[in-house]
């Protein structure tokens, strides 16, 4: 095959038939699992003013590096970004319409990071999510872990681990960032170079370090959860207890920090240990406690995540579970008297509520019961001119051993609905 003139750009990629069902499906099932949670749909922007990513935090990967921002035409022009993730977004949306809380939404659709393309990791790719704004109660993080948490279940996934940490809120921060910075600060000269300068700017960034000469200090390290007061500790006790009581199964993860500033409390991820470990964080979400008003809005505390649609659907290749839906057509009409025969027993099969297609072009019977064959269609509906005068057609089961037997036109899509359900 020729070189084709354009490719797809660096870290995107066609997602094609059967797979573009399975991801479809995938979605499907995440809206219904939402839905019965009672969480709505929102339908968010693609890009936004940039400065709403901005409160993603100044110090992390995805503003400093990973931003897809441009200047747009007005004048003066306008700074924007498509988006990276869609809390912000979600932030930026109360903050504007105020809704009544509390506010229980949910979300799909791709975002875009600029990161080192690699498998499970792309610059465009794409999330569910729900997110919970203007409920403290420890209730809605367990109603939101244990929604993440049977959803990879549904689809069969066994290999997805839960961990857990409490990141603290305003009050008890400070003392921990202190102890931390000290802490790192007295082995400055051990860090990699990058972890020194991420030091400066935010000591929490340096314990999501990845880099193998930073771990053992990492590992050393003072954590959140020897630091929160009385308040917090009980807010996540209580998620433990919910957890539990839910037979949601967790471990504590004392130095997760995540990869975006504006965690506070409670904070978790899901990772698929069929994946590899770079790539395996399947989901991941937490308590954003001061967002909606960084934003310009009321105070409002919120909790949710967002699941790596794409990965997870790698973990699923990997555990052998969630194929392709099956194809929605269950007849395919093969007329050899022209062509124009198969549109009427299409439309017919359509509006009957079966699902129908066809060759076009008029080619051989032979030809079409090829592209039949491959349709997975479990029916063909053969038209010649004997079944045209008789107004029938030849109903021949292709997967199965039933053969095949006439039918009358009138009566097909009521034979159909009879064999398939
Ligand atoms: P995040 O951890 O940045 O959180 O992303 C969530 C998930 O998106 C990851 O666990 C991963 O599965 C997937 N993901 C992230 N980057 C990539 C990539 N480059 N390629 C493929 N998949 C990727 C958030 O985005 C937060 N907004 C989650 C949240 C919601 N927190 C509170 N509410």
């Amino acid at each position: 095959m020729a070189e084709p003139t354009f490719r797809a750009p660096k870290g995107t990629r066609d997602i094609l038939p059967p797979e573009s069902g399975r991801r479809r499906a995938l979605v499907d099932r995440f809206a219904d699992a939402a839905g019965m949670g009672g969480f709505g749909e929102v339908v968010s922007p693609i890009f936004e003013d940039l400065g709403v990513f901005k409160r993603i935090g100044e110090s992390t990967d995805v503003v400093t590096k990973e931003m897809f921002d441009f200047l747009d035409k007005g004048d003066p022009p306008q700074h924007l970004a498509l988006r990276p993730e869609l809390t912000a977004s979600i932030c930026r949306a109360y903050a504007e319409h105020r809704p009544v809380p509390p506010w229980k939404v949910w979300y799909e659709g791709p975002q875009f990071r600029y990161e080192q393309p690699q498998a499970g990791r792309y610059r465009q790719f794409t999330q569910v999510g729900v997110e919970v704004l203007g409920a403290d109660d420890p209730q809605a993080d367990i109603d939101v872990i244990a929604l993440a948490s049977r959803f990879f279940e549904s689809l069969g996934l066994t290999g997805v681990q839960l961990s857990l940490n409490s990141l603290g809120d305003a009050t008890c921060r400070p003392a921990y960032l202190e102890a931390l910075t000290d802490y790192l600060t007295g082995h400055n000269s051990d860090l990699s170079a990058q972890s020194q300068v991420t030091l400066e700017r935010n000591a929490l960034r340096v314990l999501d370090s990845k880099r193998p000469e930073d771990q053992e200090i990492i590992d050393g390290a003072p954590v959140m959860v020897d630091f929160l007061t009385d308040e917090t500790a009980d807010h996540f006790a209580s998620v433990r207890g919910g957890l539990e009581a839910l037979a949601v199964d967790y471990t504590i993860s004392a130095r997760l920090v995540r990869g975006l500033d504006y965690y506070t409390r409670t904070t978790f991820e899901f990772a698929a240990t069929s994946l590899e470990s770079a790539q395996n964080a399947v989901g991941g979400g937490g308590r954003y406690d001061g967002l909606v008003e960084d934003l310009g809005g009321p105070a409002t505390p919120g909790i949710g995540f967002a699941l790596g649609v794409d990965r997870i659907l790698l973990a699923c290749d990997a555990e052998g579970v969630f194929p392709a839906p099956p194809s929605p057509v269950s007849v395919f009409v093969v007329d050899v008297t022209g062509g124009s025969h198969a549109l009427d027993v299409c439309e017919r099969l359509r509006r009957g509520g079966v699902g129908a297609d066809r060759a076009y072009g008029g080619r051989s019977m032979k030809a079409q019961m090829k592209v039949a064959d491959r349709s997975g269609a479990p029916y063909a509906a053969i038209i010649g001119e004997d079944e045209v005068a008789a107004g029938e057609v030849t109903l021949r089961d292709l997967r199965g051993d039933a053969g095949q037997r006439r039918v009358a036109l009138d009566d097909l899509v009521r034979d159909i609905h009879a064999l398939t359900n």
